[in-house]
């Protein structure tokens, strides 16, 4: 089948067209993001910041600046799988009878088998340029521990990662992963820290949450002069590093004559759903009229339901309150979300750039039930082949639902969906779902508005 007629099935880019740029939404935003907030509620300083990340870092995070340019030693690891193929799901579209045309951009295909690596490496490489030789970080679902872990093999970094104890004892081959890549992994709360011991004071059996593993990481890298800390999401520059997503994926469409009209991406801390979409908003932003009806929407699960249900306010990145206030959506920085097996997206925020685009419209979030997401991802494995990871299920539930729509009024139009990654490490949760061991989980409202109290007053 050729590569550019519009019935290929999978659209592919040569080495040499991985993008050179990334993409900076916050340069097209109709305000300029809301600064991060220190204790006293002023603007924190760079200098603080500077305690955790390095400054090349930081420039990018509160960079204006419209595109970034990638380092050529960092295109260089990207190019160990990237660009990642465009596939056309016509199986799905088959079993669907849906007139609509289905895509997906399979992130599955890097070494640590998601889209985690696309910002694990360029910040490896930017502390690395920095000086930096030891790192810290936290881990839900595994897929970004094991991002870092290999990224720090490609620059000289140590890792240290701490797991969500709900995934560190569902996940066991994750963690030999990260250990292949020769990285230290602990369970979160963990005895290591103040923030781990305090919250195992209060309950020895605690499941953790990523706020809290988050806590412990930066208490580390805060105290130790030769560490800093990585964030897998939620912040500005993992989202500008996740942009290569769609900015591949916009010469993919290039190729083959098409313009999506929906997108789609689960959304944990925002970064892969930013890095799917931002791309395509930024054509919007030029005045691109293709762009002028593009829905973009973020799927989260009904158990952890940030964008759908919670705040738009000032509050802290993670349970303790070590990392500044963050304007965002939120759940209550002290949220406990129940041990869904979609760890990823087990975060009580939302990236601050992506909660600003869904106040002003822009992206529509939609909260979907566990045991409908693994049905899709069952589908969608029985039609393409490719066991989806059940964050990236989450997405998959929602593209199925518009083009069942398009089954109901006979719009042929184009769906693109962000596959984050492959469950080959989620069995175990696929076969609760099987044997019917999975529920439904809605988290009640008084459970939200009680962590919903805690936020901190600001101004
Ligand atoms: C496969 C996969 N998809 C999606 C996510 C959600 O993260 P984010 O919203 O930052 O893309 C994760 C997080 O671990 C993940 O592992």
């Amino acid at each position: 089948m050729s590569q550019t007629s519009s019935q290929s099935m999978r659209i592919l880019l040569d080495q040499s067209e991985i993008p050179t740029h990334w993409y900076n939404v916050a340069a097209d935003l109709s305000t300029p993001p809301a600064p991060p907030l220190g204790p006293d509620g002023k603007p924190v300083s760079v200098e603080k910041m500077a305690e955790i990340f390095p400054m090349n870092i930081l420039e990018q995070e509160m960079s204006l600046e419209r595109w970034l340019p990638i380092p050529e030693e960092v295109r260089q690891i990207y190019a160990l799988w990237r660009p990642a193929p465009l596939c056309r799901a016509t199986r799905l579209e088959a079993m669907l009878k849906t007139p609509a045309k289905i895509f997906y951009k399979n992130e599955s295909v890097s070494p640590a088998g998601s889209h985690k690596p696309n910002s694990a490496v360029a910040q490896a490489w930017f502390n690395h340029a920095a000086g930096i030789r030891r790192m810290t970080t936290e881990t839900g679902a595994g897929q970004w521990g094991c991002s870092l872990a290999f990224a720090g093999q490609m620059f000289g970094i140590e890792v240290r990662i701490y797991m969500v104890r709900v995934s560190y004892d569902q996940k066991p081959f994750r963690r030999s992963m990260m250990r292949t890549w020769g990285a230290e992994v602990f369970a979160s709360p963990s005895e290591l820290t103040q923030s781990g011991r305090m919250a195992l004071a209060q309950d020895p059996n605690s499941e953790g949450s990523l706020g809290l593993a988050i806590s412990e990481a930066v208490e580390e890298a805060a105290s130790r002069a030769d560490t800093t800390y990585g964030l897998g999401s939620v912040l500005n520059h993992v989202v500008l590093h996740q942009t290569i997503i769609g900015l591949e994926a916009k010469k993919q469409f290039e190729k083959i004559g098409l313009y999506p009209d929906i997108i789609i991406g689960p959304c944990g801390g925002g970064s892969s759903f930013g890095g799917i979409a931002f791309p395509f908003l930024a054509d919007r932003a030029a005045g691109d009229k293709r762009a002028n009806n593009l829905r973009c929407i973020a799927v989260e699960p009904t158990s952890c339901p940030t964008l759908t249900r919670g705040a738009y306010a000032y509050d802290f990145g993670d349970a303790s309150g070590y990392t500044p206030m963050m304007k965002m959506f939120t759940l209550g920085h002290d949220f406990m979300p129940p041990g869904i097996h979609a760890g990823g997206l087990r975060y009580h925020g939302a990236s601050p750039l992506i909660s600003q685009l869904v106040r002003e419209k822009l992206v529509e979030p939609v909260a979907v039930p566990q045991l409908a997401t693994f049905e899709a991802g069952t589908q969608f494995a029985c039609a393409e082949g490719i066991i989806p990871a059940p964050e990236s299920c989450h997405a998959i539930r929602a593209a199925i639902d518009e083009a069942l729509r398009c089954r109901e009024t006979g719009e042929e139009k184009v769906i693109l969906f962000n596959l984050t990654g492959h469950g080959h490490f989620d069995m175990a949760a696929y076969d609760r779902y099987f044997s019917g061991a999975l529920e439904d989980y809605e988290y009640p409202a008084a459970a939200i508005a009680a962590s919903l109290a805690h936020l901190p007053k600001v101004g």
